[in-house]
């Protein structure tokens, strides 16, 4: 997986996140070192940043016996979990290590019974052992935990830092992005650094040129313009079913694309179709359609026949 290949190892490394990153690296050098909650989208850098601080504080051979990594939505159990924790937490540091830590990932799947005994244990062992709670949502902890630990909010990453960071691993991988390949990537993960590696690592096994065709097309991403254009070619002046049913079956065997993606994809793209081309009533007619499109394909309908229809009253409708 390129996502753990190229997971930062040092706070150097992570790519934005720049005020925690530079509060972090402050905290590291402290000794009065708190107990931490990160929380923010996934794939923005949670768990890389987790895993540098530890870097940055233990040497390798103090790791094994002072860090110990829990996910709180185990299928194990949150008990066993728990009592892993009071074990851990308990014993003293060794190795010249100052403290031990925790990390907690998904804390926030823990029920608010649990984090009420995980609360106790860090208040119990605070000398001995710190954590760092990680989360998706800050709002899932309870307010005794979150007044106990300095919070740091990660934010969904800027087009230019994901775009950055892949054009790093697209080199040595040896590949060639262009720009719009690039913002592809980016558009179709939304800041998910981690999706975003995912699908060009996914588009590499289909060429080594990659375009943002390309990227749609691995991420079963339609292009806004492709769409836009079967919309116009039924709303103008000049309506043209031909054209517009072609570029349905295109984008259908294109991109690998099954009805009901298509109907989720349109009625998306409807809402972005300016008022003066296409007035709320159709608007609102075209998206009832379209559930009724998605009903019928749901109970096995033929996805061709469905779009049909769909084209054909669209253009019936934008003519009346
Ligand atoms: N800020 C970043 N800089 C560089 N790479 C990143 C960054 N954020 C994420 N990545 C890449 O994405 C992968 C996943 O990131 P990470 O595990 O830190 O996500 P997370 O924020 O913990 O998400 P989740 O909530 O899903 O656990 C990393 O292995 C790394 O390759
Ligand atoms: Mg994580």
């Amino acid at each position: 997986m390129w996502t753990e290949f190229f997971r930062p190892r040092t706070l150097d490394e992570v790519v934005g996140q720049q005020e925690i990153v530079g509060r972090l690296k402050q905290l590291g050098t402290q000794a009065d070192f708190p107990h931490m909650l990160f929380s923010g989208p996934p794939g923005v850098g949670k768990t890389t940043s987790a895993e540098a601080v530890i870097n940055e504080i233990f040497t390798l051979a103090q790791r094994a016996a002072n860090v110990k990594r829990l996910n709180a939505s185990d299928d194990r159990g949150i008990n066993v979990v728990r009592e892993d924790i009071k074990n851990f937490a308990r014993v003293l540091p060794s190795g010249g290590a100052k403290f031990k830590l925790i990390i907690l990932d998904e804390a926030d799947q823990m029920t608010s019974e649990a984090q009420h005994a995980l609360r106790r244990t860090m208040e119990t062992y605070n000398e001995i052992t710190r954590f760092i709670l990680i989360c998706n949502y800050s709002s899932k902890i309870i307010s005794p935990i979150q007044s106990r630990c300095a919070i740091f909010r990660f934010k969904g990453l800027q087009k230019k830092e994901v775009m950055s960071r892949l054009q790093f691993i697209a080199t040595k991988k040896k590949l060639i992005v262009d720009e719009k390949g690039l913002e592809a990537l980016y558009e179709s993960s939304e800041g998910d650094m981690r999706q975003a590696i995912n699908a060009l690592q996914a588009a590499s096994s289909l060429t080594t040129e990659v375009t943002d065709k390309v990227v749609y097309q691995v991420q079963g991403y339609v292009k806004p313009a492709e769409l836009s254009e079967i919309i116009h070619n039924c709303i103008g002046s000049k309506p043209n079913f031909n054209a517009a049913r072609k570029k349905v079956v295109n984008l259908m065997e294109a991109y690998g694309l099954s009805g009901q993606d298509l109907v989720k994809h349109f009625n998306g793209q409807l809402s972005t179709i300016p008022e003066k081309d296409l007035p709320g009533s159709l608007r609102y007619e075209a998206l009832a359609m379209l559930s009724d499109v998605d009903y019928r394909l749901a109970s096995g309908c033929n996805p061709l026949v469905q779009f049909d229809a769909f084209l054909a009253k669209l253009i019936a409708l934008s003519q009346s």
